[in-house]
């Protein structure tokens, strides 16, 4: 076990929380949370909240693994979550389909169901016959889909909430509206305060690399930005979470619908466009025309936070200085398999290969090889 009094966490998205959350739960009693602006109200906030490790899979590799790692905590994770705090994240099982309406959608779900079956993964191809008599309002020009019954989704915003809520049921500090602006070996600095720490995890997405700091070297993680839209139906018109290979639409529990997203290079700009939006609603349309009469309730965005090579940066930069952020596509997927290892290593656990994959120090290793 590392010698520990007081952790500080950077950040209060869905990753911060939920380290904060495993933490305690291991008996670590002084947690902090330092937050630049609310809690929770940026990429975790954003995010559609699909539990998606097979639909966006790509090869199998450490990345996917971890990814169904912690998607198999997520029945623990939420069952344990509404004891402690009331709140029912919905997570919802009812898995995900994945649609073809042009040829290239074809030939690309045929591709996908190929190498996921001789792997052994849990995939059903459909025709559209199959498809429509499971979700009656996608569209008649659907050709065939694939069907994943272990991608789930989990209603984001209320994760953040129930984190949130156990983090105060359980004395763990949060300062909102408090930005580190500097990091040293035992200081985190913030406009009027200088916290000292013993442990200090950086939690804070896709902002890691602008605080500042002589005595490490943090990785470069960029901002990608996500644009999303939502409709209100007064019943739920569809079962499952659905995708096409241009995007994808989130039924929620109460009728609301969730369609995204937009994959952007543009900086720290948390605008929304109309080009982009338009282009949702294109192919948010393609999936399910009788969409087309509803109108939107919301739009909004959020920052992906991305390493160069699109994987999660997770583990030390010293004894004491741990990051877990980079999460891209798949913060809220992973937030219990992250929180867990991360705990774990704090309190003395086993030490993870997931280290070693995700190494905060693989770039600048990379460069100097
Ligand atoms: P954030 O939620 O961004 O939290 C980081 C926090 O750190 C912020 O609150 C920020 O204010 C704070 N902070 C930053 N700098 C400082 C500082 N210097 N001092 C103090 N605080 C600081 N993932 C999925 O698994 N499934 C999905 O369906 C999904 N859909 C998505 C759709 C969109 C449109 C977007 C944008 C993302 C989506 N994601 C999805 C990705 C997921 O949202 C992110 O990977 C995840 O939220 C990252 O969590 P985080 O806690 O690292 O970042
Ligand atoms: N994982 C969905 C997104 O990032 O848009």
């Amino acid at each position: 076990m590392i010698a520990m009094n007081k952790v500080l966490i950077i950040g209060g998205g869905v990753i911060g929380l939920s380290i904060a959350r495993s933490l305690s739960k291991k008996g670590i009693k002084k947690i902090t949370i330092l937050e630049r602006g609310e809690i929770g109200k940026e990429a975790s906030h954003a995010a559609a909240g699909m539990l998606a490790p097979h639909a966006e899979a790509e090869k199998l590799d450490d990345f996917f693994n971890f990814c169904t790692e912690s998607l198999s905590l997520y029945p623990q994770f939420s069952e344990e979550l509404f004891d402690e705090t009331g709140i029912e994240v919905e997570l919802d099982k009812s898995g995900t389909l994945y649609l073809a309406f042009t040829e290239n959608d074809v030939a690309e779900i045929t591709g996908r169901f190929a190498w996921q079956k001789q792997n052994g993964l849990k995939v059903e191809h459909l025709s559209a016959q199959e498809v429509r008599k499971l979700e009656p309002f996608v569209s008649p020009d659907v050709r065939e889909g694939l069907f994943f019954p272990s991608d789930w989704q989990v209603e984001n915003r209320k994760l953040v909430a129930a984190l949130r809520k156990f983090c105060e049921l359980n004395n763990v500090q949060i300062i909102e509206n408090t930005e580190v602006t500097n990091l040293s070996k035992n200081i985190a600095e913030t406009f009027d305060k200088k916290h000292e720490f013993d442990i200090v995890i950086l939690a804070n997405g896709a902002w890691l690399s602008l605080i500042k700091t002589d005595d490490f070297v943090l990785p470069d993680v960029r901002p990608i930005r996500g644009q999303m839209i939502s409709f209100n139906t007064a019943k739920r018109l569809f079962s499952k979470v659905i995708y096409s290979p241009r995007g994808y639409i989130v039924p929620r529990k109460n009728g609301k619908i969730i369609a995204g997203a937009s994959v952007e290079d543009v900086g720290f700009d948390k605008r929304t466009s109309d080009f982009e939006i338009e282009k949702i609603m294109e192919h948010t349309f393609e999936i399910s025309p009788s969409l087309s009469n509803l109108s939107i309730s919301e739009k909004w965005s959020g920052l992906r936070p991305c390493s160069p090579d699109n994987l999660p940066v997770l583990g030390e930069i010293s004894d004491n200085v741990f990051i877990a952020a980079a999460h891209y596509r798949n913060g809220i997927l992973l937030a219990p398999k992250t929180a867990e290892l991360i705990a774990e290593r704090i309190t003395g656990g086993t030490i993870s290969t997931y280290f070693r994959t995700f190494n905060p120090n693989r770039f600048s290793l990379k460069t100097n090889a």
